[in-house]
């Protein structure tokens, strides 16, 4: 094997309990199966937790991990020549509730790739619960047939996690929420919404409208909007169907004359979308004009796009890596570890996910609805 032998992950792992033991030992049941004091059969119900990362992000990993008060788990990612991934755990995995925590960043489909074959080797080495922490979800916008003889490869990337013998799914900002049906396993939605939303509104801004930058972000807007206790507006985007990331805004709904507008979407890719909305909000008046997205892929030019653009600052979460090189000027960066930590914590104590949230991730529109401008 040649290539370079990336193992992923500190010292021997220190085990994670939950907050509250989930073992059965004080039930009925347990109490009926317990063997008796002193039996060979007689074995520690606590269930451990071992956090795994994938190449793609071990700094979000490692900041998960000590969130978590753990450390990753070792294990060995390289290549052979041909460029076939091998990956073997260095410790027993045996019981475990595993997390592979891998975003789908650059390199995309090798990043997948090494994530499923992560979740195979886990299953063939006895772990007992295999969760796939996908801070980003990739292929997410192929979710359904927009031209005929289109594949749905969404889809497809949710059967190859359940065929390799993954038995749940921890993502965070889905491009849509029905993705979730492509699972046939649980899939716990997570969302940086309240962190991103938290930082905007800490900023104490005035005269605030959020601006959902195509009808798909429209209920991510009203979600924005609710939390922020300020007003919508929409753009209307008009895609090229012979063209991947290249789109032009057709129109906008609402009032944005003097107001400072923060455009949410979930992802930046090229920079197209949003670098589309904010001349068009310049042009209708705005008086500043922020931009705020969970997924910064940044691929070229978005970095030329947004530092052109009339944006004054660019808010991202950290579920996938930034390269120096693409960073725009004025960006900032919000933590999601902290978030996910909390998830898989809640996710091992066997406790609700949606009230880290208060609902935020659901599909269901907050209860107070935003003023629209
Ligand atoms: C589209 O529906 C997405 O929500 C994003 O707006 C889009 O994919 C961003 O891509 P780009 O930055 O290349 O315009």
């Amino acid at each position: 094997m040649t290539g370079n032998v990336h193992d992923v992950g500190g010292p021997p792992a220190r085990s994670l309990k939950p907050e509250t033991e989930p073992t059965p030992q004080g039930s009925e049941d347990a109490v009926r199966r317990r063997p008796a004091e002193g039996s060979p059969l007689q074995v520690s119900l606590t269930r451990r937790a071992m956090l795994f990362s994938g190449s793609c992000h071990p700094q979000l990993a490692t900041a998960i991990a000590a969130a978590l008060g753990t450390d990753l788990g070792r294990v060995e990612v390289s290549r052979f020549a041909s460029g076939e991934i091998y990956v073997r755990f260095l410790e027993s995995v045996r019981g475990c509730d595993a997390y592979v925590i891998q975003a789908h960043g650059a390199p995309v489909n090798e990043m997948i790739m090494e994530q499923l074959i992560m979740i195979d080797a886990l299953k063939r080495a006895s772990a007992s619960r295999i969760n796939a922490v996908i801070p980003y979800f990739a292929y997410a916008r192929q979710d359904q047939k927009a031209l005929a003889r289109e594949p749905i490869s969404a889809r497809l990337v949710a059967d190859l996690l359940s065929a390799a013998g993954c038995d749940r799914v921890m993502a965070v900002d889905l491009h849509t929420g029905q993705i979730q049906g492509f699972f046939n396993v649980p899939l716990d939605h997570l969302t940086a919404l309240p962190v991103l939303a938290e930082h905007v509104r800490a900023k104490g801004w005035s005269n605030l409208v959020v601006v959902a930058p195509d009808p798909g972000r429209g209920k991510m807007a009203q979600k924005y909007a609710a939390h922020l206790e300020c007003g919508i507006a929409f753009m209307q985007k008009a895609r090229r169907p012979d063209m991947r990331n290249v789109s032009e805004p057709l129109g906008l709904i609402g009032d944005v004359r003097d107001r400072r507008c923060v455009v949410v979407d979930d992802m930046i890719d090229t920079g197209g979308t949003i670098a589309n909305v904010a001349a068009a909000l310049q042009r209708a008046g705005a008086a500043d004009i922020v931009a705020v997205a969970t997924h910064a892929l940044f691929s070229p030019p978005a970095r030329k796009r947004l530092d052109e653009s009339a944006i004054s600052e660019v808010i991202v979460t950290d579920t996938l890596p930034l390269d120096p090189a693409g960073r725009p000027a004025r960006l900032t960066v919000v933590s999601v570890a902290p978030m996910i930590a909390a998830s898989i914590r809640a996710v091992f104590a066997d406790q609700s996910v949606s009230e880290i949230f208060h609902d935020e991730n659901l599909e269901s529109l907050p209860r107070a609805s935003p003023r629209r401008v």
